[in-house]
């Protein structure tokens, strides 16, 4: 498997949108778009993370293939404290494509900025991101139950965490 990480850009907004409109990739995952503005609103949001230095987001393409993303968020820089995600379109489900594509994406925000702990927070259905961080070696901090409403049912989290130096 041939995995690469590179920049988006505005070509890239079709495959933004096909993947963050999957019902299966959105079920647990942060954002959504409802409509193709809300990709150009990603996009914008990808690109607001390396200008303002708060973090870097990346395609990640397998054999000349767009299969997903991965990427950090929300750095502070009092704590070092730097969000983490990604997301795959479902066909690359399962192929252990996200535990190869993070150490790369972690190596390259650990020269761009000087991060100290990753963080997440996972719901506690989202039973896949779980087993994944596992073997990317975060630790589970704590549960927080309904920490957000979603739908009108409320939702528990998991926050996790990797310590990295
Ligand atoms: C999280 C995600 C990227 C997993 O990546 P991945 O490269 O498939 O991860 P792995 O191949 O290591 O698989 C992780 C686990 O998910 C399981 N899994 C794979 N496909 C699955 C499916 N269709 N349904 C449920 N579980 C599945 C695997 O069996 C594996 O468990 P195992 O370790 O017991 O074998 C992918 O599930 C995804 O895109 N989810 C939607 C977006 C999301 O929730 N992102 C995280 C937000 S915090």
């Amino acid at each position: 498997m041939n995995i690469s990480l590179l920049e988006f850009s505005e070509v890239d907004l079709d495959f933004i949108y096909k993947g963050l409109s999957h019902p299966d990739v959105i079920k647990y995952y942060g954002f959504q778009c409802y409509n193709f503005d809300d990709a150009i609103i990603e996009l914008d949001w990808y690109n607001k993370q390396v200008n303002e230095q708060l973090g870097h987001w990346w395609k990640i393409q397998v054999d000349n293939e767009l299969v997903g993303a991965v990427g950090f968020n929300h750095f502070i820089k009092e704590s070092g404290e730097l969000e983490c995600g990604f997301w795959l379109l479902p066909e690359f489900w399962g192929r252990g494509i996200i535990k190869q594509a993070f150490p790369i994406a972690l190596r390259r925000i650990q020269n761009e900025l000087p991060v100290k702990t990753i963080v997440a927070s996972v719901e506690t259905e989202n039973i896949a991101t779980l087993k994944l961080v596992k073997k990317l070696g975060f630790f589970e901090i704590k549960t927080v139950f309904n920490a957000e409403f979603k739908k009108g049912k409320p939702i528990n989290m998991v926050n996790i965490e990797l310590p990295v130096w």
